[in-house]
């Protein structure tokens, strides 16, 4: 039954969490509870989690099925898009039982393609759109969506030579030196669209004539007013670390209490999410045990909870794990395990990383940010000083870290947790251990921070930080606070 009703997701272009999967199978009719999930999940994208399904037997109680515990019925899943907090994309999904690796790999970018290939297809900037394969013999112009597999520059011409894939075949493509199309800089294993001129003489390759990204949208609706409720973004806290900011923490603990400046801000903050690095982990780089102040990885997280527990228990605290928290570093990460949890206070909710939910019906994509590790070389003019760059180029390809085989280890997962989906109104990064905010297209983009100082390792590899800063945003119009808690007794309000 398991792998029945897995299927009967697949081909309804669902993935269905292994939590929700049990759940269901208590049930006295898994199947048409799956068909009715698929149903009113319509408009809440591909994915399918335990949450969507306990809500949904809140709604409708099957007679003789296992009683689900907590909550309030809402009338229907769609209608409860202002509840605090609803998880929309957990990112990690744990793999159909059976699949080796290497159908994993080969079915991760099967969903990267089909889902970049759902967001370009129909566009009238991609005019006679064929399949690869279709492109041999023919002249004039068509377009593609294809997955880069290879991008070099000629030795002659300086032209760019870029090789491409979709489900019918492959082909190389030439991007003229200085067009456009070659001043986009394609990456390794991303999809685009392009539309290309297609050579008369066979043995001449097609020139690329546009490129397009399937991006975000432009002219989305504002969003609708909403609560007045504040989310506090924060990051890479390193608790461990001899390093870790305990006095700027203690600040900013006592500003949410109320005891700080703008205590009337301070009361309106309901949620507060950290993007990742939590801790500062045992044996990430070399010679890690003489920048720790904890030696021991069980502690560092004890630690952690009794730091979490200086905040107001009111808040609700989401978090994510990042590259020094003790879970498989492949990406997407899963969240901390439960006895790790068991460490933390009540109100923090543990999820993996990256992970997309919505705060009182604001979206918030969460992601730690490993993959500026692997952008920033490969993007020109990129830097770890300017990290919302990059968070620009990730919403333009909707993929936080699209390069395989790089620094970024990427799980053999069979569907591809790490596409921007769907596009969300915050996109939150830690791990460059910077500050940066900016907006794209309507979508407010942070880099939040760290509450470590300057490490020896991150002074050899020339990473100034900018520690102790705290993003606060009002949820219902985006606006946003940014404190700085460097100096505590003179926290004050930068923007
Ligand atoms: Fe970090
Ligand atoms: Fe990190």
């Amino acid at each position: 039954m398991r792998e029945a009703l897995v299927r009967y997701f697949e081909e309804h272009q669902r993935l269905i969490e292994a939590e929700a999967l049990s759940l269901l199978l208590t049930q006295p009719e898994p199947l048409r509870l799956s068909r009715q999930l698929i149903e009113t999940a319509d408009a809440l994208g591909p994915f399918v989690t335990r949450s969507m399904v306990e809500r949904m037997l809140r709604v409708d109680p099957p007679s003789g099925g296992l009683p689900v515990a907590g909550g309030v019925a809402t009338s229907t899943a769609v209608a409860a898009m202002a509840e605090p907090f609803r998880l929309l994309n957990p990112g990690f999904i744990a793999g159909v039982p059976g699949r080796t690796p290497l159908e994993a790999y080969e079915s991760l970018f099967h969903h990267r393609y089909r889902s970049v290939h759902r967001w370009l297809k129909g566009r009238p900037d991609l005019p006679n759109l064929q399949p690869i394969a279709a492109l041999r013999g023919k002249e004039g112009t068509a377009s593609i969506i294809g997955l880069v597999r290879d991008v070099r520059t000629t030795s002659e011409k300086k032209h760019v030579l870029v090789e491409l894939d979709d489900e019918s075949g492959s082909v190389a493509v030439l991007l003229l030196r200085d067009s456009p199309a070659a001043m986009a800089h394609l990456l390794s294993d991303e999809v685009v669209g392009l539309t290309l001129g297609l050579p008369k003489e066979s043995g001449r390759l097609p020139v690329v004539r546009a490129l397009h990204r399937p991006d975000v949208p432009a002219g989305r609706l504002p969003r609708a007013e909403g609560t007045s409720s504040r989310a506090m973004f924060l990051s890479d806290l390193h608790v461990g670390s001899r390093s870790f900011l305990g006095e700027s923490w203690s600040a900013l603990a006592a500003f949410l209490r109320g005891e700080g400046p703008s205590p009337e801000l301070a009361q309106e903050i309901e949620h507060v999410v950290i993007a990742g690095d939590l801790v500062d982990g045992i044996g990430i780089y070399p010679h890690q045990e003489r920048d720790l102040a904890i030696h021991d990885i069980v502690e560092q997280y004890a630690e952690l909870g009794r730091r979490l527990a200086e905040l107001p228990s009111r808040l609700h605290i989401v978090v994510i794990p990042g590259n020094h928290d003790a879970v498989c570093p492949a990406e997407p990460q899963p969240a901390l395990p439960e006895e790790l949890g068991r460490l933390l206070p009540a109100n923090v909710r543990r999820l993996g990383n990256p992970s997309t939910f919505s705060l009182d019906g604001t979206v918030v994509a969460a992601y730690h940010g490993r993959s500026f590790d692997d952008l920033i070389p490969a993007l020109p003019g990129a830097d770890y000083g300017h990290p919302t760059e990059v968070m620009k180029r990730m919403l333009a390809m909707r993929h936080l870290a699209p390069i395989y085989g790089g620094r970024t280890p990427i799980a053999p997962l069979p569907h591809d947790g790490l596409l921007i989906d769907p596009v969300p109104e915050i996109l939150v990064t830690g791990h460059a251990h910077t500050f940066g905010a900016d907006r794209y297209r309507g979508v407010l983009l942070l880099n939040a921070s760290t509450w470590q100082a300057e490490t020896e390792y991150q002074r050899m590899r020339n990473i100034t930080p900018i520690p102790a800063r705290a993003a606060v945003v009002r949820l219902s119009d985006l606006s946003m606070s940014v404190f700085d808690f460097t100096v505590p007794e003179r926290a004050l309000v930068a923007a």
